[in-house]
């Protein structure tokens, strides 16, 4: 059987959906951060208009390996706010 270049496209589309369908799924996932006094500063930063690049660089002086471990299952963890939003509504 020929593979078409057609066929090719489809897959390649196909598999672009599946990636994007994963990504939204781990991100689900992942609980907001906390607007408690710890995270204020983050949540006043973005309102800010700070670089979210930088502002959640931050993140990990307290979230590293011996203070506050992420979960051993823990994805990536470059760039917490892509899955960890901020909390819209501040309790
Ligand atoms: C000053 C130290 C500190 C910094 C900086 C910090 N955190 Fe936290 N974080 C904590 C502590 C302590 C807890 C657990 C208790 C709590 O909810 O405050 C926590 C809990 C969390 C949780 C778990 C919430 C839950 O429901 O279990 C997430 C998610 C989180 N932080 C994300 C972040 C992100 C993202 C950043 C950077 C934008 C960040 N934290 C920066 C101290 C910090
Ligand atoms: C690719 C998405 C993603 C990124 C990036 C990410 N996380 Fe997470 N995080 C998750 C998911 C999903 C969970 C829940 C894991 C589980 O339940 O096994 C989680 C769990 C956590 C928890 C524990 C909350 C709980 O369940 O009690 C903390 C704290 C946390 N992440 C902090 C961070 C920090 C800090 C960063 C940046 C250094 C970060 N995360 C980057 C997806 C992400």
């Amino acid at each position: 059987m020929k593979v078409m270049k057609r066929d090719l496209l489809a897959l390649a589309a196909a598999a672009a959906v599946i990636v994007v369908l994963i990504m939204v799924t781990v991100r689900e996932k992942a609980k907001p951060v906390p607007a408690d006094e710890k995270h204020r500063a983050f949540y006043e930063a973005m309102e800010k208009g700070g670089d979210r690049i930088e502002v959640e660089r931050a993140c990990i002086t307290c979230h590293h390996s011996q203070a506050i471990p992420l979960p051993k299952k823990h994805p990536p963890k470059e760039q917490c706010l892509i899955c960890h939003k901020l909390n819209k509504t501040k309790q």
